[in-house]
């Protein structure tokens, strides 16, 4: 009898979930919503579509119904707009805002307490110094110290090789590592990574963990913490390694404004020292999250492409005087790489998937350019699905996943290049999109300085194949993601350095 019980209860609950948006539609729709496309899976709705191939599931979708349509993913209404020109325009209204949206995605990805992320003068503050802190002098420190981790990296690695000449590796786990050491040396400075090198688990294990838990806890999976006990425990360990950083120790202006924020008489009582700590990694995870795993992409990328490598050689030969290589990481130099960051910007067009997010704040309606109008519901995320317009044939030819590494270098005489969105826009811009560029164009140019790389299970079909469409996965959703599953082996590589002075 009991169990019959149960069972309808389940049963109930999950009908009375999968029905819940249409439930919800029919007593708090306001006028000029975009089309409501339904999934009957309760909660997650299109989650399995999105994880595989989010570009090709939404494309097909805006293809069907047009620039805007509604879904539903994580019980949130997604509003999904390509419409460029409008979305920008909707940026300026004051019925749509970003900070709600990211400080509950904060406080669930992190498990956090709340107050210590939903204080709005404090979380101002701390986006304020995100974009002081990237830019102007300060970029230079960082780059330098990028390029100074990125040497010690490969100076350690070519002695444990010294023997025997030439190693193999996976390409995303070997620049994954050595880009989350110098991104951590960047923001937290020399003696932080010293110690992180030296002391186990290892750090850059530790970091994927974090990674791993942050996406289990942004989609609130049930009992997590038991079904994925060591990945939890993992994370515990990454942060503890944040947890008490001591100040005006090489550490970036960034992390010492912050921590002190933190720690300030004003808002100390916000935070436990988890909350801190937790706060501190996931500085480092947005430092690398994305470029680590996008610069490896463009490496493939060059590796794949002989012309665009033979390019990027030649630039570099003409730019930086191989008696200078100082001048790698300085950023007036970094910027006259002009294919280097064309090469860069389609590797990333080919497999970013950019959103840019505001969530209404109010129930509200958005005049298109073309006089429609969109209404949203209070609680509903305008999605503006960039990754739409990268792939437009009218843009970018009849096939627009073509690599074409001087697509973004200006040409005389030839038609201006397309603009395209990497780091999101307006004011909420991604801060870090300087120094990630740099720190690519420095990873680049040191490995062709010093690296010879040949992928060692990849047949020339397998290169064709990788040519037409890189076989990205974007299962990560949080984070840019590496090769999908059953595909790591095939970017397994060896490689040997040459032209160090290994004193
Ligand atoms: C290739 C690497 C990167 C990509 C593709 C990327 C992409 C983005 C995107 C798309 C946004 C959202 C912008 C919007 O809402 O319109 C963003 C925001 C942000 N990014 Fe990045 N990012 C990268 C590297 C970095 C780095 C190196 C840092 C710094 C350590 C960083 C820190 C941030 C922060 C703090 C925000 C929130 C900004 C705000 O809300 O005002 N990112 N990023």
């Amino acid at each position: 009898m009991l169990s019959i019980l149960l069972a309808f209860i389940v049963i109930a609950l999950v009908t009375y979930l999968s029905l819940k948006p249409l439930i919800n539609n029919l007593f708090y729709s306001v006028p000029h919503e975009p089309e409501y496309i339904h999934s009957y899976i309760p909660y997650i709705g299109f989650g399995f579509e999105m994880f595989k191939d989010p570009i090709g599931f939404i494309g097909s979708l805006h293809a069907k119904y047009g620039k805007a349509f509604v879904i539903y993913l994580t019980s949130k209404r997604w509003v999904y707009l390509s419409d460029e020109q409008t979305y920008l325009k909707a940026l300026k209204s004051s019925d749509l805002s970003i900070d709600k949206f990211f400080m509950d995605f904060l406080a669930n990805a992190l498990d956090v307490s709340r107050q210590s992320v939903t204080d709005e003068g404090l979380h101002h503050i701390q986006m304020k110094q995100f974009h002081r802190y990237l830019a102007g002098d300060d970029l230079n420190i960082l780059n330098k110290r990028v390029y100074d981790s990125l040497i010690e990296s490969m100076k350690l690695d070519a002695k444990i090789i010294q023997d025997d000449q030439i190693k193999t590796a996976n390409l995303f786990d070997l620049f994954g590592e050595l880009l989350l050491y110098a991104g951590a040396e960047g923001l937290y400075g020399h003696s932080f990574v010293t110690e992180q090198r030296n002391t186990s688990p290892n750090f850059f294990k530790l970091f994927q963990e974090f990674e791993q838990a942050f996406k289990l806890s942004v989609f609130r999976i049930p009992f997590r913490s038991i079904l994925y006990k060591s990945t939890f425990q993992n994370r515990l360990e990454f942060v503890k390694r944040f947890s008490s950083l001591q100040l005006n120790n090489g550490e970036s202006k960034l992390i010492n404004s912050t921590e002190k924020l933190y720690r300030s008489d004003k808002y100390k009582h916000l935070f436990t020292q988890y909350d801190i700590g937790a706060l501190q990694a996931t500085a480092l995870f947005a430092g690398v999250a994305n470029t680590a795993p996008l610069s490896c992409w463009a490496v493939v990328d060059l590796l794949l492409h002989p012309e665009a490598l033979e390019a990027v050689k030649q630039e570099l030969k003409e730019k930086i005087p191989s008696s200078s290589s100082e001048l790698i990481y300085e950023k007036e130099t970094l910027a006259n790489l002009k294919i280097l960051e064309s090469c860069i910007h389609e590797s990333i067009r080919r497999v970013f998937n950019i959103i840019s997010v505001r969530e209404a704040i109010r129930n509200t309606t958005i005049e298109c350019f073309d006089k429609t109008k969109i209404g949203l519901r209070k609680g509903d995320v305008l999605i503006y699905s960039g990754f739409i317009k990268h792939f437009d044939p009218n843009l970018f030819g009849p096939n627009p996943y073509e690599y074409e590494y001087d697509r973004f270098v200006k040409k005389i005489n030839q038609p201006t290049v397309p603009s395209i969105m990497l780091f999101g826009c307006g004011t909420h811009m991604c801060p870090g999109r300087f120094w990630a560029i740099n720190e690519i164009k420095i990873l680049v140019a040191l490995i062709i300085q010093h690296m010879d790389i040949q992928f060692i299970n990849m047949t020339e079909k397998d290169k064709d194949e990788c040519r037409k469409k890189l076989p990205y996965d974007y299962s990560k959703f949080v984070a840019s993601g590496g090769p999908k599953k059953g595909y790591k082996h095939k970017f397994d590589i060896k490689y040997s350095y040459k032209n160090f002075d290994m004193e």
